[in-house]
């Protein structure tokens, strides 16, 4: 709060206009002019060099309006209107060439960079009519000091506009006394989001920003770029939508392979997380991968590289791409949906235990390997992960188990998807269930393509229907039991 308070007092000092409150001032004599003094910064004929010199020409008690023209300058002063000195009227030659400045942060009552104490003060060109507010960071644009309701002072703003960095973190005023009173009255609240600077250069950064315990959506719009980071969503921080711009254009990546739980890019461990148009990328190998299809090298020899990691519930991921070779997607635990993804790897590229549903996603298949493996180990585990539309694709040699048996009851189902000849025709692999093949939970419904033909699958892959399919497996009964789909923040 420290600097909310400083920048209150920003807000205050840079003009202090106090007309002693009702404007019973003497009328000026009506609109004329009595004379004219000029200022000129760089000439001493006519009249002063200084603003406060010709202020100080006129006389106290005047009478009638008095008109100081300012010419074109920076006047490095600090200019007092005193009280007995009413009728003034200060004219400027334009906002962008006529500038009062001065640096004093003493205190409040003595910091001003112009004071008026006096009535009937009239300032064009240089202040206030159709202002435009430039709020510079986090604070408060007003601190309007009536504290009674019999005291007739306040602000309004007519026309003009606020601006400001876009950041929705300035608020239009706040109760210095009790009665505050501020009226904004048609001016242009709207912020130019185009012109919104980043507020931080790296992902984490806007991460560790988030309050913990977080309840309400919070959205990280990424800019397009690579951003090389391991980027960390603790487990108390729920609520927080990742947008990119694209993910052929923001890509967050690394290539961290220390360990499985180590050396994901992306790892998002609360629940409610939502990300679009993003690639997560662990470049580990991806260099010798030409390498690796050319010489047929075998699965097995190689080493996790996670490029996301998911272990909460209620995970979202729309126009994503997930790249590495082996481990890429970690679907670890919890309710996730990937929508319009594309996935890419060799070696077990989706594992993990999460339950977990596949709409319309590319699984591109780069090399000799396996593309799910399914974490479930007891049949009451309501996990599984099923693969509706979409397409399996990569290059032919590279030979692809559509899953393994990582855990007993392992549960995968590919739904009318269209299976390239990637695909190994005995389709499954029992894994670590090699010595009791019951619970492994493989199917494929529906599905087209060269890879599809099931004549040498395994003889333990389920034979499920669509029936089946729509009572236990649709993505309303398979994870949106709740409805949680429908309350994620849509995408702008
Ligand atoms: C300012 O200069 C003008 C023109 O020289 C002159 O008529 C006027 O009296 C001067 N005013 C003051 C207050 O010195
Ligand atoms: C608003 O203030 C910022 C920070 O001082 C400055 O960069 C920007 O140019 C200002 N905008 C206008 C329109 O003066
Ligand atoms: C108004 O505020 C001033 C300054 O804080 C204080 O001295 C005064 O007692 C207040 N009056 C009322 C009616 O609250
Ligand atoms: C209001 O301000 C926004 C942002 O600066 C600008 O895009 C828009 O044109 C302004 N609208 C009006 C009516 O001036
Ligand atoms: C990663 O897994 C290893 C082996 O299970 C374990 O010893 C280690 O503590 C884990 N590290 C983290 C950061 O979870
Ligand atoms: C690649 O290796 C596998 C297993 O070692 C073998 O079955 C397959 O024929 C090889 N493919 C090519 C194109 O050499
Ligand atoms: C599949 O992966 C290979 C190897 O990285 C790549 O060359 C190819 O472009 C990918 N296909 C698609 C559709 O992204
Ligand atoms: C499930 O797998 C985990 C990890 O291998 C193991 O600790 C646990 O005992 C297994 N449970 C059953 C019922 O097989
Ligand atoms: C194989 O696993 C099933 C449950 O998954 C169990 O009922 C059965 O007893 C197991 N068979 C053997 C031979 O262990
Ligand atoms: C599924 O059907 C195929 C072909 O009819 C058969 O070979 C296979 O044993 C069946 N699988 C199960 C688990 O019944
Ligand atoms: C579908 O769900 C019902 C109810 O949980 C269960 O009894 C049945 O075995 C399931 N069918 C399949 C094919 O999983």
């Amino acid at each position: 709060m420290e600097l909310l308070t400083r920048e209150i007092i920003l807000c205050i000092v840079v003009i202090l206009i106090s007309s002693s409150g009702i404007c019973t001032a003497v009328d000026c004599g009506g609109p004329e002019f009595s004379s004219t003094i000029v200022v000129d910064k760089s000439n001493t004929s006519p009249n002063f060099t200084s603003i406060q010199a010709a202020i100080d020409s006129i006389p106290t008690s005047n009478s009638k309006w008095v008109k100081i023209q300012i010419n074109a300058g920076i006047y490095k002063e600090k200019v007092n209107i005193p009280v007995d000195k009413p009728c003034i009227f200060i004219k400027g030659q334009g906002a962008d060439v006529t500038t009062i400045t001065y640096d004093d942060y003493s205190e409040i009552t003595t910091s001003s960079t112009f004071s008026s104490f006096s009535n009937n003060l009239v300032a064009s060109d240089i202040t206030f009519q159709d202002c435009v507010l430039n709020v510079t960071s986090l604070g408060c644009i007003t601190a309007q000091a009536r504290n009674v309701s019999s005291d007739p002072s306040g602000f309004v703003f007519e026309g003009g506009s606020v601006i400001g960095s876009g950041n929705e973190d300035s608020l239009l005023g706040r109760g210095y006394r009790h009665c505050s009173r501020v009226i904004f009255y048609k001016m242009n609240l709207s912020i130019d989001k185009s012109n919104t600077p980043p507020n931080f250069a790296s992902i984490q950064a806007a991460i560790d920003s988030i309050p913990t315990s977080n309840s309400k959506w919070v959205k990280i719009q990424i800019n397009a770029g690579t951003y090389k980071e391991m980027v960390n969503i603790p487990v108390d921080k729920p609520c927080i939508f990742i947008q990119g711009q694209g993910a052929d254009v923001t890509t967050i990546t690394y290539d961290d392979h220390s360990a499985v739980n180590t050396s994901a890019t992306f790892s998002a461990f609360s629940n409610n997380v939502v990300a679009s148009d993003i690639t997560f990328l662990n470049s580990y190998g991806l260099e010798t991968l030409e390498n690796l299809i050319i010489h047929n090298i075998s699965y097995g020899i190689r080493t996790p590289s996670v490029a996301a990691r998911i272990s909460g519930d209620k995970c979202a991921f729309y126009n994503c791409n997930f790249i590495g070779f082996q481990d890429t997607v970690w679907d670890e635990l919890g309710r996730h949906y990937f929508k319009n993804c594309m996935i890419e790897g060799a070696v077990d590229f989706i594992f993990g235990d999460g339950q977990s549903y596949y709409q319309d996603c590319v699984l591109n298949a780069t090399a000799l390997g396996c593309i799910t493996a399914q974490a479930r180990n007891v049949s009451s585990d309501p996990s599984g992960f099923v693969f509706e539309g979409g397409s399996v694709i990569g290059s032919s040699n590279g030979d692809s188990l559509l899953g393994r048996g990582y855990r007993y009851c392992s549960r995968v189902i590919f739904y009318k998807m269209d299976l390239g000849s990637v695909v190994r025709p005995v389709g499954w692999d029992a894994w670590n269930a090699k010595d009791n093949v019951t619970c492994l939970f493989y199917s494929e419904i529906g599905c087209t393509g060269p890879g599809s033909s099931t004549s040498q699958r395994v003889p333990w892959e389920k034979n499920l229907t669509d029936t089946d399919f729509n009572n236990n497996f649709s993505l309303s009964v398979f994870i949106n039991q709740d409805g949680w789909l429908t309350q994620l923040p849509q995408k702008k």
